[in-house]
């Protein structure tokens, strides 16, 4: 069943934290360099493919805007100098500088409008490849072992489908026509200056080293900053979510003080780094901007002793506005590079995503299961998780169909993962696993895990209705169905007492529901799925010997006719059952019923002792 799987990674998995890529100006923003740059870039590409012919389109819109861009102030100089040779002259040709104004705001809008059509097109390109991104992605989380969550944080997963998908979303947005936009303005600025004057562009060129060194010393140094800032952002929010999640823990230890105190500690170093890395970045705008007026103050000079003789007015207003002009694609173009980088870093973190290895496929023909009753049998299984250390060893024991099976040994024997093994959440090394004599390998996994039923020690409600959650095996069930699942469970007077009966809504951090009241509405659910084979593992650990005995009755009730897995902490939970595993290490030490293992004293009998005198100080 599902089930296992979310609770494993709410239990196992600690969230990481991964502090937003800003998305900053060049100084401000955090290299990340992809490792496979070529590898991921490619496959990126063939995302694009088939958006081609949009692509082109968002292209070539994106160059005609620009060049159109970049030709109208050439064409209002012709204007200026008209209306500075008709003032010169005397008679002004008003026909010919109105005419002119026209066809320059006529440029303008055109411009305008194939920028913003290049725009609308591009949007939907960048959203039809992230939904196809989003798409694969999810059909690849139903083929992914749980192996891989094991070895994967859920924050790391989290943000591959938030943050990495948006980063790329943004890039195909934005940077497509961007790019177009700023290596057409670079090329066709520089021409037009030319066209003006070759003293003044060698001034406009001669300024740009300087932009380039001031840009480049201090976004070093800003950057620095900024990766600490970001590490200790990192670090601060991870520390809130802890202590807020473990609240209980730290006041119970009286740990609240020190808390506070390491709290402050690193808000004060965020402090420092962020007070650095914002006050460099802030600084280097004015810099340029300084640096920026000194060339105008140069070309104005020059021009205006230029202009003495060959320079029309109109033709340095021209090129004061394409100096003005040149700094931006210049800037964008440094940015550019920066954003592909970590766009390709976050196309390989989905794309290692994506080409993780899957769960094995189901057999051509898998076996029928509608006849299964339940007898399962374990011969010679061998099992690790990680394939240097040996866990389970030679495991073999048979229960018959509706059964009561129960397996017991210290914490790390082997216990969660035998039952895992079951429900084939992981591929054994060795032997087989049969269910009515049917290996499980041959089994569709639908098929094999709709077979089950599983209580656990920590209860998982979706956030739903209480009747979405009993009714989870068979959503749109009967509520009446649910009404009698609930009622075997002892959890119907409770669910009475609701104001909002079964349709009690249940959201993340229920608190009105107690843990006890949680694991019957779980049983419930177990009931309501009526499997053949039930899995309770550690179910009653967690609550109260008043309500584990409620609990217990409960699940008597539910496995009557089941075979039954029950692995307790409790010996007195199990006394009942056919057949006692006695694991240690991943073995099984001793099997039989609880007198013949009494009698044995050996493991069992002196597990049994020791619990017995420990529940009864
Ligand atoms: N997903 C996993 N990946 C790697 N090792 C695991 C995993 N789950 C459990 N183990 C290890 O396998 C051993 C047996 O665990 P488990 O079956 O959960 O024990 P039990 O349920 O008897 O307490 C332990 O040493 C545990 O650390
Ligand atoms: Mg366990």
């Amino acid at each position: 069943m599902a089930e296992a799987r979310q609770i494993r990674h709410h239990s196992r998995k600690e969230r990481q934290h991964k502090p937003g890529m800003g998305r900053g100006p060049m100084y401000g923003m955090v290299m990340e360099k992809p490792k496979d740059f070529k590898g991921s870039f490619k496959k990126l590409i063939n995302y694009l493919k088939p958006q081609l012919p949009f692509l082109i389109m968002v292209i070539v819109l994106a160059a005609l805007g620009t060049i159109l861009y970049i030709i109208a102030p050439r064409i209002t100089a012709n204007a200026i100098n008209a209306l500075q040779n008709g003032i010169m002259r005397g008679k002004l040709d008003m026909e010919y500088i109105i005419k002119t104004l026209i066809i320059v705001a006529a440029i303008y809008v055109l411009s305008s409008l194939l920028n913003f059509l290049s725009y609308f097109l591009s949007a939907g390109v960048s959203q039809r490849v992230v939904y196809r991104m989003r798409k694969d992605v999810k059909e690849k989380f139903k083929k992914l072992p749980i192996e891989y969550y094991d070895t994967h944080s859920s924050g790391n997963i989290l943000s591959v489908v938030t943050n990495d998908i948006e980063t790329i979303s943004l890039t195909l947005q934005q940077s497509i026509s961007q790019a177009i936009n700023s290596a057409l303005s670079i090329v066709g600025i520089l021409i037009m200056m030319l066209t003006i004057s070759g003293y003044m562009t060698l001034i406009a060129v001669g300024s740009l080293p300087l932009f380039l060194i001031i840009t480049m010393v201090i976004a070093k140094k800003s950057q620095k900053k900024f990766v600490k800032q970001q590490a200790k952002l990192g670090q601060l929010n991870g520390y809130v979510e802890e202590m807020y999640s473990n609240k209980m823990v730290v006041q119970l230890y009286n740990k609240e003080k020190r808390a506070v105190q390491n709290f402050e500690e690193i808000n004060e170093e965020l402090y420092d780094a962020g007070k650095n890395a914002q006050f460099l970045s802030g600084i280097i705008m004015p810099m340029l901007q300084f640096v920026n007026n000194l060339s105008y103050v140069a070309i104005s000079v020059v021009g205006g002793i230029l202009a003495g003789g060959r320079l029309m007015i109109g033709d340095i207003q021209a090129f004061m506005q394409y100096s003005h002009q040149f700094g931006q694609p210049i800037m964008q173009t440094a940015n550019i590079i920066n954003i592909i980088q970590s766009t390709v870093a976050a196309a390989q973190r989905l794309f290692d995503l994506l080409e993780s290895q899957e769960e094995p496929q189901d057999v051509a023909q898998p076996a029928d299961i509608s006849k299964v009753k339940g007898e399962v049998v374990f011969e010679g299984v061998d099992f690790s998780y990680d394939k240097n250390t040996e866990l389970l060893k030679d495991i073999n024991f048979k229960v018959e169909s509706g059964g009561v099976i129960a397996i017991v040994g210290p914490t790390g024997a082997g216990k969660t993962t035998l039952v895992n093994l079951l429900m084939r959440f992981y591929e054994i090394d060795k032997g087989r696993i049969t269910i009515d004599g049917i290996d499980i390998r041959n089994m569709a996994k639908k098929d094999l895990r709709s077979l089950f039923g599983m209580v656990l020690q920590d209860t998982w409600l979706e956030s739903g209705s209480l009747m979405e959650n009993i009714a989870y095996a068979k959503p749109n069930g009967d509520l009446e169905d649910v009404k009698k699942a609930a009622e075997k469970a002892h959890i119907d007077h409770f669910i009475d007492t609701l104001p909002q009966g079964y349709h009690t809504l249940i959201n993340e951090d229920v608190t009105n529901i107690s843990q006890g009241e949680k694991q019957l509405i779980t049983i419930a659910r177990a009931i309501y799925a009526d499997p053949k084979i039930l899995i309770l593992d550690e179910a009653t650990s967690s609550v109260d010997t008043r309500t584990e005995s409620y609990i217990q009755n409960a699940m008597t009730a539910m496995m009557k006719g089941k075979t039954s897995f029950i692995i307790a902490h409790r010996l007195s939970t199990i006394r009942k059952a056919g057949l006692i595993l006695v694991m240690d290490k991943g073995k099984i030490v001793e099997q039989g019923n609880h007198e013949e293992l009494l009698n044995k004293k050996g493991f069992y009998y002196n597990l049994y002792n020791s619990q017995f005198n420990a529940q009864n100080i």
